[in-house]
C-alpha cells in the first residue's frame, strides 16, 4: 500500500523551502512510490483542510524559487485565532490528518514549528520536521536552510555600506534579523569585515563601542560599520532583565505584542545611533534590512542542504521513523528526537570559532570578552 504524506511550511518563510518541498516530494513519489498532499499557509491549512495536490509537475522548476509555494503562517494549532477567539484546534488537525488518510505529516519550520510539531506528535500523529530559518537557531542541527542565503544578502549589504560610510566619514549601523540569536549578524559581520558586531548573546556597553570607534578615528579610519542583530541590547537592559523583568527586555509580564517588541528593537537601534554620534563626533546612520533578508532565490548551499534533508526525510517515512527532526550533522542527515529539539535554542557560544576569529581580527563585540 502506498503511504500518504502531508507537508506544510510554518513560521516565517526562508529561501530553500521550495527546494525542500521538491526533495521530499520527488523522493517520496519517485523513489518510494508514495502520495503527497500539501497544506496551505502552515498549520492553518491543515486546520481548515486547505489542500494543494503535489505531483511531479507541480514539484518541477521550483528549486530556484524563494518563498514557499505552499504559503506560510505563524499560526499554532493549540492557540489559533478563530474569529475573535483563540482556540485549541489540535483535535481538528488530528481529524483532518485522518480525513486525508495520512501516514505522516512533514512540517518545515524553525523553533516554533518544532514545538508545535512535538505537540502533534504527542497527540498521536506521525510527524517529521525539517529545520528551516534564516536565524540558524534551531537546536541539535549544525545549520538550517535559509541561513546561507540570508548570509549572502547581509554580507553584500555590508560590502555596499562600506564605500558610502568611507566617503562620508560616517558610522553606519546595519540592523540584521535575529531577534534571539546573533548568527546572521556575526557571520555577515565577519565576512563583510564589520568593525563592530553586536549580538543578543553579548549585552553591549555603548561607551565601549564608542571607544572602539574613536580609536579607529585616531588611527585615521574615520568611518565604522556596525553589524547589529535586531535583538542585541545594552548592558543596562540586561541588568534589568537579570533582576527579573523578562526577555526580551520589556516583553516578559508587560504584555507587549510581537509588533511592539519589533518597534522597540528598531527604536533601540536609532537610540544607539544617536548616542554614538554624540560620543564619537562622527555622523551616524541606520539601515534596517528587514525582510529583504528572507527574499529571493536560495544559494547553492541552501539548495543542497534542503535536498539532502528532504530526501532523508522521505527515507525516514519509508522506514516508519517518526517524532523526529532531520538534522544536518556534518555531511550526514540524521533523525533527532523532537523532544530534544523543541523549546531549545542554539545560541552563539562565546568560545565559538567565529567569535574568537572576530576578536583576533580586532572586531569590537560590544564588551570585553576573554
Ligand atoms: O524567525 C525568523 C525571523 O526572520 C526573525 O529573524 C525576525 O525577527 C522575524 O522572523 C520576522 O518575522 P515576521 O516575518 O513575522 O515579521
Amino acid at each position: 500500500m502506498a503511504k500518504y504524506l502531508g507537508i506544510l511550511t510554518a513560521g516565517g518563510d526562508s529561501p530553500g523551502l521550495n527546494a525542500a518541498i521538491r526533495a521530499v516530494g520527488k523522493a517520496s513519489l519517485g523513489a518510494y512510490g508514495m502520495k503527497l498532499v500539501g497544506f496551505r499557509d502552515g498549520f492553518r491549512g491543515i486546520v481548515h483542510n486547505r489542500t494543494v495536490p503535489l505531483d511531479d509537475a507541480s514539484l518541477s522548476d521550483i528549486i530556484t524559487r524563494g518563498g514557499t509555494i505552499l504559503g506560510a503562517s505563524r499560526d499554532k494549532p493549540h492557540k489559533m485565532e478563530v474569529g475573535n477567539q483563540v482556540m485549541d484546534m489540535t483535535d481538528v488537525v488530528v481529524e483532518n490528518y485522518r480525513r486525508n488518510h495520512l501516514d505522516a505529516l512533514i512540517c518545515l519550520g524553525g523553533g516554533g514549528t518544532q514545538k508545535n510539531a512535538l505537540r502533534l506528535s504527542q497527540a498521536g500523529l506521525n510527524i517529521i520536521t525539517l529545520p528551516k530559518t534564516i536565524d540558524n537557531d534551531v537546536a541539535m542541527t549544525d545549520t538550517t536552510f535559509g541561513f546561507d542565503s540570508a548570509l549572502e544578502i547581509t554580507t553584500e549589504s555590508i560590502d555596499r555600506l562600506h564605500s558610502t560610510a568611507h566617503s562620508h566619514h560616517r558610522i553606519i549601523i546595519l540592523e540584521i534579523m535575529g531577534h534571539r540569536t546573533g548568527w546572521l549578524a556575526l557571520g555577515s559581520g565577519l565576512a563583510g569585515g564589520a568593525d563592530v558586531i553586536l549580538i543578543p548573546e553579548i549585552p553591549y556597553d555603548t561607551q565601549f563601542v564608542a571607544e572602539a570607534i574613536r580609536n579607529r578615528s585616531k588611527a585615521g579610519k574615520r568611518f565604522s560599520i556596525i553589524a547589529l542583530s535586531e535583538g542585541a541590547f545594552p548592558r543596562e537592559e540586561y541588568e534589568n532583565m537579570a533582576s527579573g523583568n523578562g526577555w526580551p527586555p520589556g516583553s516578559g509580564s508587560s504584555g507587549l505584542t510581537k509588533k511592539e517588541i519589533r518597534d522597540r528593537m528598531s527604536s533601540r537601534t536609532l537610540g544607539l545611533s544617536a548616542r554614538l554620534q554624540e560620543l564619537t563626533g562622527l555622523e551616524s546612520r541606520v539601515t534596517i534590512l528587514g525582510h529583504l533578508q528572507r527574499g529571493g532565490a536560495p544559494t547553492a548551499a541552501d539548495r543542497i542542504l534542503a535536498t539532502r534533508l528532504g530526501t532523508a526525510c522521505a527515507r525516514l517515512v519509508k522506514d516508519g521513523i517518526y517524532g523526529v527532526m532531520v538534522a544536518a550533522k556534518g555531511e550526514e542527515a540524521v533523525p533527532v528526537l523532537l523532544e530534544d529539539v523543541a523549546g531549545k535554542r542554539k545560541t552563539v557560544p562565546l568560545d565559538h570559532p567565529w567569535v574568537q576569529a572576530a576578536l583576533k581580527v580586532g572586531t569590537c563585540l560590544g564588551a570585553p570578552i576573554q
